[in-house]
């Protein structure tokens, strides 16, 4: 799978608009701050190293993210529609949750999570575009999430810190602890977890159909549908290229 460098670009004004529009507070400035400190690394980063999982091409963690987003507005819509207690949570815990769920995806502040595959047998055989960098010590996705927000001084919700730490719903066993309890006391006092979580396995499910079920089809050649193009327009890239101001990060999206 392969976005073009207009989407990637389009993709990333979509995610930095998400902020713009729902963030409110003095942590508005700050988290668009955060994301244009490491805007270089996180517009091209993967949604997770595997091909076999989703996403794991260049700018598929922001499309990710977005569809996200999306995702958890409309889930927030049906929830509501069959009667969830709506004053549990805010649409801006909704969409902070969202935005930030993978963050800790990201890696620390020097290097990044995932790195390009070197061995050539694990990319043919196991499929991994992308191995871990082991210039990093290991923490849990939603762990070195929360820790990045906090390092930028970018102040989260108990609701948003629940709903960020469960996302991966029960996929989680560490998530049981809230997610499985019998004890009314002891559930969660907000339907915004479970809401998150819908979104990102639909959103994670959506993206699997779209990369690998045209390749199951009979004659295996059908092409992916809707919102993925493989090849670029070239008036329309170096459109897209011109409004992009880091060198570095130019010319690796010239090279899509
Ligand atoms: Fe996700």
């Amino acid at each position: 799978m392969k976005l073009t460098a207009e989407q990637i670009q389009a993709n990333w004004v979509e995610f930095n608009t998400n902020i713009e529009i729902y963030i409110t507070g003095d942590r508005k400035q700050k988290l668009l701050n955060f994301y244009k400190k490491y805007e270089d690394r996180i517009i091209l980063m993967p949604a997770s190293h595997k091909k076999e999982y989703h996403s794991a091409f260049p700018g598929g963690y922001v499309d990710h993210v977005n569809r996200v987003v999306k995702a958890a507005l409309s889930m927030s819509a049906v929830w509501e529609g069959f009667g969830c207690d709506m004053t549990t949570f805010t649409q801006e815990e909704l969409v902070f949750s969202a935005i930030n769920h993978d963050l800790g995806k990201m890696g620390d502040e020097e290097n990044e999570s995932y790195i390009p595959q070197t061995d050539q047998w694990r990319r043919d055989k196991l499929g991994e575009e992308y191995m871990h960098n082991k210039k990093i010590a290991f923490a849990a996705v939603p762990d070195r999430g929360l820790f990045l927000l906090q390092s930028h001084d970018i102040k989260y919700t108990f609701n948003e810190m629940l709903a960020i730490q469960t996302h991966d719903g029960l996929y989680d066993p560490a998530n049981e602890k809230y997610l499985k309890s019998f004890m009314p006391e002891t559930k969660p006092r907000t339907s915004l977890p479970f809401i998150l979580h819908q979104a990102d396995m639909m959103a994670a499910r959506i993206e699997f159909e779209i990369e690998w079920l045209p390749k199951f089809s009979k004659d295996s050649v059908a092409t992916p549908k809707k919102n993925y193009t493989l090849s670029s327009n070239k008036s329309t890239k170096s459109k897209a290229l011109n409004t992009i101001s880091s060198p570095g990060l130019k010319s690796m999206l010239d090279n899509l």
